[in-house]
């Protein structure tokens, strides 16, 4: 079966956990548009439901599929929120940002009271790693932070300089203004403590690590959905 129709299936599986008059976060990526689509079979079969989005592009293909799609601040506190990631390891730790949605997709998962992940099976990982981390970094004085996150990722032994990622040649820029750089880690066997040291970096908004974030995993397979517990 392909990753194709592996995200579709846990994508559409998500819509099980969807209760009428929740308040619903929705995710960013391939993955997340089939949660998006299955969302708005729902509400044109006449479910009510409270949509916030992680990314513009999230929020537009909801418009286009007739969803209507509220500001975080108007909401408050979500129920659920349906969303995709790179990598998912042990405890249900995750890499997260492929999509460079990372800071957003954070934001509306901590003010998330139950938090889904849906991917494809090969995203399935015994450690995280080998899916480079986005960190997202403030563009003022970028080479600096950079610097400064060099020094933090050798104290965790991860030699690889972090790359800027471009688009059609030119920095990526995501929804806040800021920059993506990508890191090659290899396999982190201190997801927490890199967490917390890339967290402190002055300059680095946020990173693609999610731990204790997640409370179920949806994973499609090739025998349907597995699900997963931290
Ligand atoms: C976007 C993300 C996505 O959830 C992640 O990249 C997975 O994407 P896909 O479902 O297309 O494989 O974190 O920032």
């Amino acid at each position: 079966m392909s990753a194709d129709i592996q995200k579709q299936t846990a994508g559409l599986a998500a819509i099980d956990h969807i209760r009428d008059g929740m308040k619903v976060g929705l995710g960013t990526g391939s993955t997340a548009a089939w949660f998006v689509k299955a969302v708005a079979d729902e509400v044109q079969a006449g479910m009510t439901l409270t949509l916030v989005s992680t990314s513009v592009q999230t929020a537009q293909l909801a418009k286009s599929l007739g969803l209507e799609i509220k500001d975080i601040n108007d909401v408050g506190r979500l129920d659920v929120c349906v969303d995709g990631a790179d990598e998912i390891g042990p405890g249900l730790s995750l890499i997260k940002g492929g999509g460079g949605a990372l800071l957003r997709e954070k934001l509306i998962w901590e003010m998330a009271d139950r938090c889904i992940v849906i991917a494809d099976a090969a995203k399935h990982v015994p450690v995280l790693g080998a899916f480079a981390l986005p960190i997202e970094v403030e563009p003022f004085a970028y080479k600096g932070t950079i610097n400064r996150v060099t020094d933090v990722l050798s104290e965790f032994d991860i030699t690889k300089m972090p790359i800027l990622r471009k688009k059609s040649g030119e920095p990526f820029v995501t929804d806040g203004g800021n920059l993506i750089f990508d890191i090659a880690c290899g396999e982190i066997h201190d997801p927490s403590g890199l967490a917390n040291a890339l967290k402190a970096t002055t300059g680095v908004v946020d990173h693609g690590l999610f731990l204790d974030l997640a409370d179920i995993a949806l994973i499609g397979t090739d025998e349907g959905v597995e699900v997963l517990h931290p």
